[in-house]
């Protein structure tokens, strides 16, 4: 199975961005991390990050080319923002998982709505780093079911 990890806007940062909200691991360390997790699950694990939206919907589109079978994304500031998001994963229909470090309902109110979330598989949020590799897993017993 193709899997695609997608962190949206200032995610680049991690390790140094408000490592108290964030963590302090940098998202090399995840992304290597999920590489080990994805070995096992016999998965191909793809990552990128972007701060630009054009770019993530870009991705997303040539997701669907490339045949990939589940995408997990934080989209960082774009949840609370992208419509043009919403409607390249509504219009790929690959199922995805959405993934917050931060747990978002318990921030500013502006983060407590997401555009993408009732069109996700599920939500991971709060639970830092390890988020990623939960929602790794239940990629990989979502495309088992
Ligand atoms: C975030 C939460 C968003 O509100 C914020 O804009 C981010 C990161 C998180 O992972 O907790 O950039 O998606």
């Amino acid at each position: 199975h193709r899997i695609l990890l997608l962190n949206g806007p200032n995610l680049n940062l991690l390790g140094t961005r408000e490592p108290e909200v964030y963590g302090s691991a940098t998202l090399a360390t995840i992304e290597a991390k999920l590489q080990q997790q994805a070995q096992q699950f016999g998965f191909e694990l793809n990552c990128r990050q972007s701060n630009a939206e054009h770019q993530l919907i870009d991705w997303v589109h040539e997701a669907q080319q490339q045949g990939v079978d589940f995408i997990v994304i934080n989209p960082g500031a774009y949840t609370h923002t992208s419509i043009a998001l919403r409607d390249a994963l509504a219009g790929v229909a690959i199922p995805f998982i959405e993934v917050h470090l931060s747990n978002i309902h318990a921030r500013e109110a502006f983060r407590r709505h997401s555009y993408l979330a009732d069109i996700a598989v599920g939500v991971i949020c709060g639970l830092g780093a390890q988020g990623y590799e939960l929602a790794l897993t239940a990629a990989q017993q979502q495309l088992h079911d």
